[in-house]
């Protein structure tokens, strides 16, 4: 008679297991994340025995020298996209695991069809569809011009399946296009539960690290906006991307958000077109207003992402309030930092703005969450309220401390470059030694007060 199978409470937030059912997760807090999974993995994972041979002290068995480790035997692939490789941090490092997770119908089956179609022109590559038809893979190629050779595609969602074909075919690059559309026959849970989508993933990475096979795996996100099984999944791969971008835009944004062969917190920029994505090499045009048709309370300001600096255009809203507690919404800019500039320009600089409802947005909804906006937000809000234009070839840079004093920021110099090549005059700045480039003059301020003593003379 068959043992009833064991079964285990798994947290499919963080991973943790539990004997019995709980309405809260007691190691991540999440709610209701429980699922009830059936533990029946195969015991062929062995200890290996203790090596009875006969032992040498002091001779290594398998160990090398660090100095006589071979260094990388095969260079990076480029995905064909300089935005793409950036990110990557040079390119496809060969037998690595990449996770690209991202919002359903965002372009991550795009992105990587393209990526791969440019890959496939000098090597084998090897596309898995779990969700997709490959008739329906085939006419979107047909639609991106992805007709490379080389490019071979299987619509399967069984992992034994896709194992085989990655032993046969051996490319040097492949997708799976979805983790959570994969199942192992091996494992009763279902697909895209936490058990199976660890598994699948840790014996997929197996056999790519044992072939060499650089593997790029798509991972859907949750609605909490992270990729199902987060931890669990982040941990085993070596790159983790996300693929991000308001639908209602056609800007898409790739960011590193982990990555053990290059810089975290990279960002390659892209649009969707008719025919595809398409690279965006002048960044900062996306974020920024048309200069003849600035409009009081704007600012512009240099934000940092990565290595990449990004001249962002900020618009603020104030407009005298009809509640009794005033309204205040910020896109792009975190709202706890928006209401405590609004408190310091209130008590540093007496503008009265509990009595008025205060917006801001970033142009094109691009999220920036660092602290060197704070001096652009402050000075948006001030320019709407005291309905003043503030001057459109003026760059403000700068962290805003309670006091109302400007806090200095990092990568001052790469900010001031990319501002200066976008034709910006002058740069409002915190104190402290920076020179500026060519072309652009560099004024340093200590305090909000002073900052908008120049860019709002005669206030
Ligand atoms: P897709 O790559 O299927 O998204 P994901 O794999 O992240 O779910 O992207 C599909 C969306 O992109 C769909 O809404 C249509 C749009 N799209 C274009 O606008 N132009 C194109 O050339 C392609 C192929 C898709
Ligand atoms: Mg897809």
């Amino acid at each position: 008679m068959p043992r009833a199978a064991k079964t285990q409470w798994i947290c499919q937030e963080c991973g943790e297991r539990f004997p019995k059912s709980l309405g809260r997760c007691t190691s991540c807090g999440a709610w209701n994340s429980l699922r009830e999974e059936v533990i029946n993995r195969p015991k062929s994972a062995r200890i290996p025995a203790v090596v009875e041979a006969t032992v040498t002290p002091g001779l290594p068995v398998q160990s090398l020298p660090l100095a006589e480790v071979a260094t990388d035997a095969f260079p990076r692939l480029s995905s064909g996209y300089g935005e793409c490789d950036r990110v990557l941090g040079g390119g496809i490092v060969p037998g690595s695991l990449v996770l690209i997770g991202g919002d359903p119908g965002i372009g991550k089956s795009t992105l990587l069809l393209q990526v791969m179609n440019h890959v496939a022109a000098q090597y084998p590559v090897l596309y898995v569809t779990g969700e997709e038809s490959a008739q329906q893979v085939k006419r979107r190629g047909e639609r991106l011009g992805a007709l490379a050779e080389q490019l071979y595609l299987l619509a399967e969602t069984d992992l034994d399946s896709i194992l085989l074909e990655l032993e046969h075919l051996v490319p040097r690059v492949a997708v799976v296009d979805s983790i959570q559309s994969i199942f192992w026959a091996e494992l009763t849970a279902a697909p895209g539960s936490l058990s199976q989508v660890r598994e699948c993933t840790s014996l997929l990475m197996r056999c790519a690290k044992r072939l060499h096979i650089s593997l790029l795996i798509v991972g859907h996100i949750t609605k909490e906006g992270v990729i199902a099984g987060p931890k669990v999944l982040e941990h085993l791969v070596d790159t983790v991307l996300y693929f991000e971008g308001d639908r209602f835009q056609s800007y898409r944004l790739l960011r590193a958000v982990k990555n053990r062969f290059g810089a975290s917190h990279e960002i390659g920029l892209f649009e969707m077109g008719e025919s595809g994505l398409r690279e965006v090499t002048n960044p900062s045009q996306l974020f920024m207003t048309d200069r003849a048709q600035i409009t009081p309370g704007t600012a512009s300001i240099v934000a940092c992402e990565g290595s990449r600096p990004l001249v962002i255009d900020l618009q603020a809203l104030v407009s005298p309030t009809s509640y009794s507690s005033p309204r205040r919404t910020s896109t792009g800019i975190e709202t706890n930092r928006f209401l405590q500039i609004l408190a310091v320009l209130e008590k540093r600089l007496g503008i009265p703005l509990s009595k008025y409802d205060a917006y801001i947005a970033t142009a094109g909804g691009m999220t920036v969450d660092e602290p060197a906006a704070d001096l652009g937000v402050a000075l948006a809000i001030a320019a709407s309220f005291r309905d003043r234009l503030v001057d459109p070839h003026t760059v403000v840079i700068g962290e805003v401390g309670l006091g109302g004093q400007i806090r200095p920021v990092p990568q001052m110099e790469q900010r001031l470059k990319e501002a200066a090549k976008l034709g910006f005059r002058r740069a409002i700045v915190p104190p402290g030694g920076v020179s500026g480039s060519p072309g652009l003059e560099v004024i340093p301020v200590q305090r909000v007060l002073e900052a908008l003593a120049v860019a709002l003379p005669g206030t």
